[in-house]
């Protein structure tokens, strides 16, 4: 058959922190080939899936070669023969052949590069762009994105405690406009930082380097920046954040908030980030509490989740089980979708379809550490996610997949639909019109 897998190799390249990753290529009998590279988080989910990392004093002990090894001999051996067109009993096979919950033993990073890269060969058997292969005829749209303008966190330091400030633009026509407006947002808020002398550099994910002596401060440089480039906070542009509050945790289950030299429990960590709802054009929340903080989680629903999108990320980990677990405990309203959280695309899909039997809203996100590889544009359109995270508007790893869903609006021609004001829960209002 032509889309038999006959032969799949990896090798190590270089993600966006010059750090080791594995690229998987899938090839097929009929000559089509697919190629994915594995991404990186740094503020990682305790129960996401689990890297394989060479340790040693080599790259920092962050080298790939067994996982590199693992795809060449055992999971080539293992897929060599099935067909893509089956990306889940793929992904089964993939799975089963780890043996460990959290695919520890052949490594998230190769099981994930494959499952891609076999994803990506079958929409080449097909002749069909990645998105078109995922949508199958039906109408989808193009993803409302989220864009950093400010990186912290694990991402910078630590310099502040919130890990991204990011901007929506809902009522965009357009990944077009939504970009054009995103550009002139954030070369303001650049020229704002240079005028003050807070100018820095750039974060893991190419937000400005934050420098602000609190957490506060920077979002009102925020709200400055997006009036600079002649929008209106809260109406054309608004607030994003993902607090990433996991990093914030010691140990002890109380959050330490160093700018602001707050430590709180998950109560008061919830009392303010609602105290930012109230002041600030926030329209989208992530990790507001720690991963296993569910009860912070149904408290900051209660409190500020009814017009506020709350999206889980460390605390769903792309899981559908833990979609459903968090949607019974009124915990969220959205779901972070990393496929590499998950460790195979059919996992990933799984909680994105979880996410929509609850009503909820996704959001295909890229990681902190990034390559080239721009299928997560494809990924969000074509499974009509209605939302996509890269990180921010500098760096080509970051570009390469906001110039990917212009391309993919340009081939949809006047088919294309933007998920817009459309991209959310039910419910979720605030300040929409
Ligand atoms: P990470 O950050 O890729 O470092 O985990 C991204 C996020 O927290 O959303
Ligand atoms: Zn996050």
């Amino acid at each position: 058959m032509k889309s038999t897998i006959t032969h799949i190799a990896a090798r190590q390249i270089w993600d966006s922190r010059g750090r080791p990753t594995v690229e998987a290529d899938v090839s097929l009998a009929g000559g089509a080939t697919g190629r994915a590279a594995a991404p990186a988080g740094a503020s990682r989910g305790a129960h996401e899936a689990i890297d394989l990392r060479d340790g040693g004093a080599r790259f920092g002990g962050m080298g790939v070669s067994q996982a590199v090894a693992a795809v060449n001999v055992e999971i080539a051996a293992r897929l060599r023969g099935l067909d893509v067109a089956d990306q889940v009993g793929l992904d089964e096979a993939l799975i089963e052949l780890d043996g460990t919950p959290a695919l520890e033993r052949l490594g998230g990073n190769a099981v994930v590069a494959v499952s891609l890269a076999a994803l990506q060969a079958a929409a080449a058997a097909e002749g069909l762009p990645l998105w078109a292969h995922l949508a199958q005829g039906r109408r989808v749209r193009l993803p409302l994105p989220e864009i950093q303008i400010f990186g912290g966190g694990a991402h910078a330091g630590r310099r502040t405690d919130v890990q991204d400030f990011m901007i929506m633009t809902p009522g965009a026509g357009s990944v077009r406009e939504a970009l054009e407006i995103t550009a002139e947002v954030f070369r303001a808020a650049g020229r704002l930082m240079e005028e003050t002398g807070r100018l820095a550099g750039a974060a893991d994910e190419g937000g400005w380097w934050p420098m602000f002596a609190s957490n506060e401060e920077a979002l009102e440089a925020l709200v400055q920046a997006i009036e600079m480039a002649g929008y209106r906070p809260g109406e054309d542009v608004f607030i994003s954040l993902d607090v990433a509050a996991n990093e914030l945790q010691a140990g002890d289950g109380r959050y330490r908030l160093g700018l602001d030299g707050a430590d709180f429990d998950s109560a008061a960590m919830v009392a303010r980030v609602a105290d930012w709802v109230r002041r600030f054009p926030i329209l989208s929340i992530e990790d507001p509490v720690g991963q296993d903080d569910l009860e912070g989680f149904a408290l900051a629903t209660r409190t500020f989740g009814q017009k506020i999108q709350l999206i889980g990320d460390d605390i769903l980990v792309t899981s559908a089980a833990r979609v459903h677990r968090a949607a019974a405990a009124g915990a969220g309203n959205a779901v972070l979708v990393k496929v590499n959280q998950a460790g195979t695309v059919t996992r990933a899909k799984a909680a994105l379809d979880a996410a929509r039997e609850q009503g909820w809203a996704a959001i295909v996100s890229a990681r902190s550490g990034e390559t080239e590889d721009v299928a997560i544009a494809h990924l969000a359109t074509g499974w009509d996610a209605g939302q996509i995270k890269v990180g921010s508007f500098a760096r080509s790893e970051r570009m390469a997949k906001w110039n990917e869903l212009l391309r993919i609006e340009e081939a949809m021609g006047p088919d294309a639909c933007f998920a817009g004001r459309g991209a959310f829960a039910a419910g979720v209002t605030a300040g929409l019109a």
